[in-house]
């Protein structure tokens, strides 16, 4: 890159994920063993935005857990540049499916929250509103989070893990509940975000026209024990026209392999 420093590649570095061999083993309250990930082993460069797909259960949230440093692999290692991820951190930003605001706070205040807890709210305290505006909610900065939509609930958790400027962002079906249009508005302000601060972003997501138009590539899972099936490389330059042959090609390839995917994970219960 020109102009860049080594410093800016230290950093670049440093925002890699390696996931090598991990597996694992949930175990219920009631001692039931769960194998969620199989021997899962994957490596995303800095910079890179990689979608996760596969069938529900297949233990997508559990590996970005794993990554977010909440939880622990049963066996195997997971790394961000050259450290070994031992517990959470603000350079991993995680939004979950479900939106967790704190209800007892307002949504500048649940925005602000990351910020205040880091002691640097004072600060940052503009990058609020310019998130806030991000993600339209600006004049409900006062509400609560009772008082809003899933979908804007869901665009209020986006908006606290951005703020951070996290390096690598992990993000489990953060768009579910919006509406398509808001959907379609807010995967190219992801987009925008990306290309301009070079953040490392994992993206699991049901929608496959959404992981076509955002990824570098997809990563296909079997069902549970999560394994990865396939790597699907989407070589289109950006902006990806949704209508262009190539995209709906692409994304039949794809609809049909998970459809097979789905039938052999059938096969042994019959
Ligand atoms: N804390 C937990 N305790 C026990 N089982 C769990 C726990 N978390 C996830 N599981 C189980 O592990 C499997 C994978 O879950 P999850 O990672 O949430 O899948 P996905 O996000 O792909 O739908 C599921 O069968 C789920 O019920
Ligand atoms: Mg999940």
């Amino acid at each position: 890159m020109v102009g860049a420093t080594a410093a800016d590649d230290l950093q670049t570095k440093a925002s890699s994920l390696l996931v090598r061999n991990v597996s694992k083993v949930h175990v219920s309250a009631d001692g039931t063993h769960v194998a969620a990930l199989s021997d899962v082993s994957l490596s995303i460069a800095a910079g890179e935005l990689v979608s996760l797909v596969g069938p529900s259960g297949c233990g997508k949230s559990t590996l970005l857990r794993l990554i977010a440093g909440l939880d622990a692999p049963s066996s195997g290692e997971l790394r961000i540049g050259a450290n070994p991820i031992s517990g959470p951190s603000a350079e991993r930003g995680l939004v979950f499916q479900d939106p967790n605001l704190f209800p007892w706070l307002t949504v500048r205040r649940n925005i602000e929250s990351g910020l205040a807890a880091r002691n640097v709210l004072r600060e940052k305290r503009h990058d609020v509103d310019d998130f806030m505006r991000l993600v339209g909610l600006e004049s409900f900065a006062n509400a609560f989070p009772h008082q809003l939509s899933g979908g804007m609930a869901q665009r209020v958790a986006l908006a606290r893990a951005l703020v951070n400027h996290p390096r690598v962002l992990l993000l489990d079906e953060p768009l579910g509940a919006l509406d398509a249009f808001t959907r379609m508005r807010m995967q190219d302000e992801v987009l925008r975000l990306w290309q301009n601060r070079g953040t490392t972003m994992l993206l699991v997501t049901h929608d496959i026209d959404e992981a076509i138009y955002m990824s570098d590539r997809i990563v296909m899972m079997t069902p549970r024990p999560g394994r990865i099936e396939r790597i699907i490389e989407i070589n289109q330059p950006r902006p990806r026209q949704r209508n262009s042959s190539e995209f709906l090609e692409l994304r039949g390839r794809i609809l049909e392999m998970l459809h097979f995917a789905g039938e052999n994970a059938q096969a042994p219960n019959r």
